[in-house]
């Protein structure tokens, strides 16, 4: 493989459209893409809080069809999306609001993302399938609220590009991309040295090697601080979401790879934090609730009241910061290489963790075999600095096939 470089290229960063000397003021009529999910429903919640004029008008769902009809009946958004074409088999047209319009396929995404009566566009749907729909709002010049952190993993420089044409901008929902976001702006760009990423550290943080290696499903998704879909507790567990957070953060926030660090903190109080050229750390704290920096990536650059709980001052707490343990978690250094080479990496690393991820869901693969599956898949492709979509797209289906490969021969 080759390609390695250290060089951004030269064209505004994600950042700089965040920070613009205006940010757009925000809108109101939001898009939840994923709204039967963890992060969907936590947006549902916090447009009930905010109220009018805030309201969802457009929602989609995947395999979850009887709650997207629930989300219909209580929000009334005009558009619904139904992805899954069998499991919109079972959806009752009757069970609708009549002034709701179903649109069915995976198509249906995109036509909500670019929809005019859509200001913003919570891209809340898991894995690579968020793609094609966090671009085209990307392109339509939305606001994106991005949690769909494989988006930019996976098409960090067209999310980019298309950003660049539209005149859209982007901010992060991860709640480290939110924290860094929040802190960053306490000093010009080019002063930034560095950022450091919290982690949890999952719930493997304390066992050793061995025990990580027979670690069971039901170990994995015992996650200790945060409530989440199967997919990204698996990713927390692995700490592969930290090696995906380092590549999301690189695309934001224009860095290279090695201005970004990794810091385990079990609490998940400091968000995480920015680190200027005199050496001053600015940190976002806040109680773990994906609900503030959703509400956030909404209403920026306004604040509002919001109904997460707030810190307590008055009673004492710890806060511990440990250093990331890369033998254990060897899935981090697949995210500093895949934030340094770029290219056509990305795409491979998140189809080849998908893939896995869901092999070992299924009990097909051994824990510690995700990452290895991931390592080898990215090894074996044959690099692309520059892919285009269509390029992309066979490179997630390529990587796919070969964890199926290689699972069956496991
Ligand atoms: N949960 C968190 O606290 C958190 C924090 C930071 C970032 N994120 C990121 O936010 C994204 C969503 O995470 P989550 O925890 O909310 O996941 P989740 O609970 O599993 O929800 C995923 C959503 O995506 C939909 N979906 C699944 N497969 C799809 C497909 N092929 N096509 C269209 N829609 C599909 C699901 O629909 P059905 O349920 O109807 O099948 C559901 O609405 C991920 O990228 C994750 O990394 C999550």
């Amino acid at each position: 493989m080759t390609g390695d470089s250290h060089l951004l290229p030269a064209a505004r960063s994600l950042y700089s459209y965040m920070i613009s000397a205006a940010p757009p003021r925000p809108k109101s009529a939001i898009a939840i893409l994923g709204a039967t999910g963890s992060i969907g429903q936590a947006t549902l919640q916090v447009l009930q809080s905010l109220g009018a004029p805030w309201r969802a008008v457009g929602v989609s769902a995947h395999s979850q069809v009887e709650q997207l009809a629930e989300i219909a009946q209580s929000a009334r958004p005009p558009l619904l999306a139904a992805t899954c074409p069998e499991s919109a088999n079972r959806l009752d047209s009757k069970s609708l609001p009549q002034d709701c319009q179903l649109l069915l396929g995976p198509e249906a995404l995109v036509e909500i993302a670019r929809s005019p009566q859509v200001d913003t566009v919570v891209a809340a749907i898991v894995g690579s399938a968020g793609l094609l729909s966090t671009l085209a709002a990307a392109e339509a010049g939305k606001r994106v609220a991005l949690a769909n952190k494989e988006a930019l993993v996976v098409a960090g420089q067209l999310v980019k590009d298309a950003l660049g044409r539209s005149g859209g901008d982007l901010i992060p929902v991860d709640s480290e991309h939110s924290a860094i976001f929040q802190a960053i702006h306490a000093g010009a760009a080019r002063d930034v040295s560095r950022i450091i990423l919290t982690a949890s550290g999952g719930p493997f943080r304390t066992w050793s090697a061995d025990q990580i290696a027979a670690a069971t499903v039901q170990d994995a998704l015992a996650h200790p601080t945060w409530q989440m879909g199967r997919k990204i507790t698996i990713d927390s567990a692995t700490m592969m979401n930290k090696a995906l957070e380092i590549i999301e953060a690189r695309w934001l926030f224009d860095l290279r790879s090695d201005q970004i660090q990794v810091v385990v903190h079990p609490q998940s109080i400091i968000h995480s934090l920015v680190e200027f050229v005199d050496g001053s750390v600015v940190a976002q704290l806040s109680p773990p609730d994906m609900r503030l920096p959703i509400q956030y990536a909404l209403t920026y650059p306004d604040r509002t009241d919001c109904p997460c709980p707030k810190m307590d001052w008055s009673a004492g707490m710890q806060l511990d910061l440990e250093p990331a343990d890369t033998e254990r978690f060897p899935a981090l250094e697949l995210g500093w290489e895949v934030a340094r080479r770029g290219g056509s990496c990305g795409a491979v690393l998140n189809a080849a963790n998908e893939a896995a991820v869901q092999a070992f869901l299924a009990g097909d693969l051994r824990f510690p075999q995700i990452c290895e599956g991931c390592r080898r898949i990215l090894d074996e492709h044959h690099y692309d600095p520059n892919p285009a979509l269509d390029e992309i797209m066979r490179l997630d289906r390529w990587a796919r096939e070969e964890i199926h490969r290689w699972v069956t021969a496991c």
